[in-house]
Parts: structure tokens; C-alpha cells; sequence
């Protein structure tokens, strides 16, 4: 069986990516939601935005943030919508730790007591303490990259997604021209330059360029969640196709 795949431009083992990818996120953890900022020039918070909108959340369903990361999507969800539970989801205690603090500030429990919030340390491609088809709305954003095997992390999201449930899945994507280059020269030079004087951490920054670079286009992604089961798949570039929005609905008909 192969169970090789990319860190970058290097190839290792599922057990390497996941532990490796696990040290670079612990180490960012304090200054992630800085690094953002600085790093996308403050884009990502517009992708973030439009990505909330476009996820359909009714009265009393049950969401889950795959990769929470310090938990930008589910608490801009979490203000916007009425689920009645959340799991936040993500394999690093650090990332989770910072997601859990901000929930602590927010107050939510006092804003919106009806919401349930359970945090769980868990990787997606094995999400085994949630039941086969519990989840209405399942999102991952900036995570599925990082994820060792994604092909396993896909079908987990499907076996605990509801019939009908639906998959909303942002990353980073191939660059339409004109401004390929320009955004590559950006992504490969500059990126790891700014990582090293703002936060004197070369190699995580380079990881990030890299991820990027060698991370499936938007056919690949497409074609991936297909083979999976779902339907009615839908993808919106943003900003030229930095990033792109993917829906897909969990086809169980002929279960
Ligand atoms: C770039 S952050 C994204 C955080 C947040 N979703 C956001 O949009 O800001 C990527 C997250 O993916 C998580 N991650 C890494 N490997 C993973 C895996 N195999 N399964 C699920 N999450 C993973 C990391 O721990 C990290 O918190």
C-alpha cells in the first residue's frame, strides 16, 4: 500500500507528515492568528467572510469544524447561526488551546447558551468518537493540505455527514493568469523572508510556500470529492484563484 505523500516537495510517510506538520503548529500557535494577518495582508479574513456566507446553517443543526485551527470559522458561525451543537475539531492541543481561549473571551455561553461546544483533538482521517451520519454541516478551512491522507480524511467526512449534509471546504488553489507569477514569485520568495524577520522562523514559512504550491488544483479537488460520494458539487475561485470554495452535498440514496 502506498502511504507516501507530499511535505512540501518532499515525499514521507502519512506518520511523518501528520508529526511533522503537528510540530510546525504548535510552534505557531501563539502568533497564528497574527501570521494571518501579516502574511495574506489581511485577505484571509475577506476569504474567511465570504466563505461564512456561503455555508447554510439552519435552526438546530450540528456543525463541525474540521481543523479548527484558534477557531475563526466556527466562531464566525457560531455568531451568525443557530446551530445547536458544535465540534471543533483539530489534531493540535496548542491550535486547540488558542480556539478554546477566544471561545472563553467571546463569551458565547452567555451569548448564545443554546449552542453547545465540544472541542475535540482528533485527526481527520480518523474522526472515529463521531457517530456515522450525525453531522449537518461539516466545514474545514486551511486545513485539507495539511491533512496526510486525504483520500481517508474524505471519506470520514462523508461516513459522518447526514444524508443530505453538506461539505464546505476552503484551501488555497492554482492561481488563474494573468497574476500567476506574480503570486507565485510572492508565494516562493517573499513568503519565507517575511516569516523569518516577523516571527524568526524560516522553516515553518517555507512549509506554508511549499504546501501551497504542490497542493491539488481546483480539478483534482473536484474530482477527489466525487469519488468520495458527493453531489451537486460547487466551487467559486476567490481573488483569482488563491483560494477556492468547494461545496458538496453527502449522496446516501442508495444506502
Ligand atoms: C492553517 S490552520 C487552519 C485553521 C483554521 N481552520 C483557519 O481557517 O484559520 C490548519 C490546521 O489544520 C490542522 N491539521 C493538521 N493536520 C490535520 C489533520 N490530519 N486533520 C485535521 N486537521 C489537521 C492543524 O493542526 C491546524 O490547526
Amino acid at each position: 500500500m502506498n502511504n507516501q505523500t507530499d511535505f512540501g516537495y518532499e515525499s514521507v510517510s502519512y506518520q511523518d507528515k501528520q508529526e511533522r506538520v503537528s510540530a510546525i503548529f504548535s510552534k505557531v500557535a501563539p502568533y497564528y492568528d497574527k501570521m494571518n494577518d501579516f502574511l495574506s495582508l489581511g485577505l484571509h479574513r475577506y476569504w474567511k467572510n465570504k466563505f461564512i456566507e456561503s455555508v447554510k446553517v439552519a435552526a438546530g443543526d450540528i456543525v463541525l469544524d474540521l481543523a479548527c485551527g484558534s477557531g475563526d470559522i466556527f466562531l464566525k458561525l457560531a455568531s451568525k447561526t443557530e446551530p445547536s451543537k458544535i465540534y471543533a475539531v483539530d489534531p493540535n492541543k496548542e491550535m486547540l488551546f488558542v480556539a478554546q481561549m477566544r471561545t472563553a473571551k467571546l463569551q458565547l455561553y452567555k451569548k448564545k447558551p443554546q449552542i453547545e461546544i465540544n472541542f475535540l483533538c482528533a485527526f481527520g482521517e480518523n474522526l472515529t468518537l463521531i457517530p456515522d451520519n450525525s453531522i449537518s454541516v461539516l466545514t474545514l478551512s486551511f486545513g485539507f493540505r495539511n491533512v496526510a491522507d486525504r483520500m481517508q480524511c474524505l471519506r470520514e467526512i462523508y461516513r459522518v455527514l447526514k444524508p443530505e449534509g453538506h461539505f464546505y471546504l476552503l484551501e488555497f488553489a492554482k492561481v488563474q493568469p494573468p497574476f500567476d507569477q506574480a503570486y507565485n514569485f510572492y508565494r516562493d520568495h517573499c513568503l519565507p523572508v517575511i516569516g523569518k524577520f516577523l516571527f524568526n522562523d524560516t522553516s515553518s514559512y517555507q512549509y506554508l510556500a511549499d504546501s501551497i504550491a504542490v497542493f491539488w488544483d481546483q480539478d483534482k479537488c473536484i474530482r477527489a470529492l466525487q469519488e468520495v460520494g458527493f453531489v451537486d458539487i460547487v466551487s467559486q475561485n476567490y481573488t483569482n484563484g488563491i483560494v477556492c470554495c468547494y461545496q458538496g452535498k453527502a449522496d446516501k440514496s442508495s444506502l
